[in-house]
């Protein structure tokens, strides 16, 4: 694997560690309001989760304070999606709803996913120290760990904030001077990369909170 381009379809599964879990709680003050991809195995526990195969994340309401996201780093051939349409699911939770938004992703900074949605559009990025980010797998210790350079994205205001909470864990930049700037052409940060309307379509339910999580 490399950057997030391709995967492994087990990586498709890795969970946030308990170390950034703790960190990204610290930095939303002891409460995450959405996970839109969220699986039985994770630590994440926000107040709301989506999870397929009821819940597809990129299809349901985005419109939360606090939101978490670590994608699937690789294509999902089923919905014809990419990580792409995460990041850009981020940027206008922030645009539209004022959300504060992180989200783990691989360092790919040459990637279009980038350069639409993350330069001129998020405001701080934690370049991470892991040498090899352990995930967990299956809810364990996955072992020796992820082979490509991750970030924390940040979408948001508390650029301060971000920087005490994230910076033991990596190198933070500000990157709020490139805000509104066009990298790469093409695209414009608005605009939704197109949603399959071929792949089966997930049933959406009502916002709630996923049974069994009790908080
Ligand atoms: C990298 S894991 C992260 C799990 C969890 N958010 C965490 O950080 O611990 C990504 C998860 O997204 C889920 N997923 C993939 N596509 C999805 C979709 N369209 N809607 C909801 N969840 C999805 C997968 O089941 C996978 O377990």
């Amino acid at each position: 694997m490399t950057a997030g381009r391709t995967t492994s379809s087990a990586s498709q599964h890795w969970c946030t560690p308990p170390k950034y879990v703790h960190a990204i709680r610290r930095f939303f003050r002891g409460r995450i309001d959405l996970d839109p991809c969220a699986n039985k195995h994770s630590i994440v526990e926000a107040e709301v989760e989506y999870r397929l195969p009821r819940q597809d994340g990129l299809r349901l309401e985005w419109n939360f304070r606090r939101i978490f996201v670590n994608p699937p780093y690789g294509a999902d051939r089923a919905r014809k999606t990419t990580i792409k349409h995460w990041l850009h699911r981020c940027h206008q939770a922030h645009v539209e709803h004022g959300a504060q938004v992180l989200a783990l992703v691989p360092v790919a900074t040459n990637t279009a996913h980038w350069k639409h949605y993350v330069w001129g559009a998020a405001s701080s990025i934690c370049f991470l120290y892991d040498t090899r980010l352990k995930f967990l797998v299956d809810g364990k210790d996955g072992g020796k760990g992820a082979p490509m350079s991750c970030a924390m994205i940040y979408w948001g205001e508390r650029v301060e904030e971000f920087d005490r909470v994230f910076s033991e864990f990596g190198a933070v930049l500000d990157v709020r001077s490139l805000l509104g700037r066009e990298f790469g052409g093409q695209a414009k940060k608005s605009e939704q990369p197109a949603l399959s309307v071929e792949g089966k379509p997930a049933v959406d339910v009502p916002l709630k909170r996923i049974a069994g999580r009790g908080r």
